[in-house]
């Protein structure tokens, strides 16, 4: 085992929200119990369908929201939500790249002025060195010099995610979090950006929590895959045991509904009856029951926990008979 640099535990984060005038608040559980490992320079990704709480758990990763339950600890260091300075000091070791590049930068801003901006707050170095390190991460990130004068409109999508990589690389992060880092890409620039970021990881050792829910994508990307389904990790496994044979049915299921390109890897269909239910009202015993196809009695009464089966983590009652 490698140098763990993010440890999560029963991570979970609960929202109230309003159903109307003077109806009691409802709790949602977008996140509800998560825990698991990153080494140095690995990659976990996290998949699950929209409303899984995947951006849930990007947002207690990165510092941003304080969770209702749990711990996270980062570079050996026990996150305490309410220290400032901690947070402050952590905050240069988890950066993130968002789905939307154009979203997080500043139009009025030169793209130069923008990546400086990070040296500026957490560094003492002069400008000189600033510019430096600027030219330094843009050549990196595949950028051109003259592209230090420019503003976030005159590039394209794909040079936009070039940029906010750079700037979540300019302080040598331990970690990244990337949600959805390519969806708003087009296809072709895709793997473009993909490989960019497995070159960075490769130079830099930095480890990513990767969310997508392209497991195509994913493919390409991972060491290990978590399965997220409301709220909670379903299976946690490596790649290519997961790829190789998936064993919770949500799994199997999200995985026959992957176009792949390679012909023996083709996944029998296995369509998911229903939608996701509400984080407000999970069904009792196993959250997945409604929607399984192998459902028996005991998956609506009792709640699977995760358990070590082949090798790796599942929640769910049957697990062995996939195996
Ligand atoms: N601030 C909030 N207040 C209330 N509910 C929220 C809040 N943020 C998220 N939720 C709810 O929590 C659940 C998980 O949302 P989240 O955005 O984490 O899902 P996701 O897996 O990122 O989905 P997507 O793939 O669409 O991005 C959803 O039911 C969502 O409506
Ligand atoms: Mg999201």
């Amino acid at each position: 085992m490698g140098n763990i640099v993010l440890s999560v535990r029963d991570l979970a984060r609960f929202y109230d929200v309003s159903r109307g005038f003077l109806k009691p608040k409802a709790t949602v559980k977008a996140l509800n119990g998560i825990s698991f490992d990153l080494e140095e320079g690995k990659t976990l990704a996290i998949v699950g369908e929209s409303g899984s709480g995947k951006s849930t758990l990007a947002r207690q990763l990165t510092l941003i929201e304080h969770p209702s339950a749990g711990t996270v600890s980062i570079d050996g260091e026990a996150v305490d939500y309410d220290n400032h300075a901690q947070i402050k000091s952590l905050r240069r070791k988890v950066q993130m790249v968002f789905q939307n590049p154009y979203g997080s930068l500043n139009p009025r801003r030169k793209i130069g002025d923008q990546l400086s901006e990070p040296l500026i707050i957490n560094t003492n170095l002069n400008a000189q060195e600033r510019k430096q390190k600027v030219d330094e991460i843009m050549k990196i990130v595949g950028l051109r010099p003259e592209h230090y004068y420019r503003y976030p409109h005159m590039f394209s999508g794909g040079q936009r995610q070039r940029i906010a990589i750079a700037r979540a690389m300019i302080l040598n992060p331990k970690i990244v979090i990337a949600d959805e880092p390519t969806s708003a890409l087009d296809v072709s620039i895709q793997a473009q950006v993909l490989n960019l970021f497995m070159d960075l990881q490769e130079q830099l050792k930095i480890a990513y929590v990767f969310i997508s829910h392209n497991l195509a994508v994913v493919e390409h990307v991972a060491d290990d895959v978590l399965v997220m389904y409301l709220g909670k990790a379903v299976e946690i496994s490596d790649k290519k045991k997961l790829y190789t044979k998936p064993l919770h049915p949500y799994t199997q299921a999200l995985l026959s509904a992957t176009p792949s390109i390679q012909p023996e890897k083709r996944y029998k269909k296995i369509k998911i009856k229903g939608e996701l239910p509400s984080p407000i009202n999970p069904p009792p015993g196993c959250s997945f029951h409604k929607r399984c196809p192998h459902a028996v009695e005991r998956c609506s009464k009792e709640e699977p926990s995760l358990r070590e089966v082949d090798g790796r983590q599942v929640a769910c009652h049957l697990a062995e008979q996939f195996v």
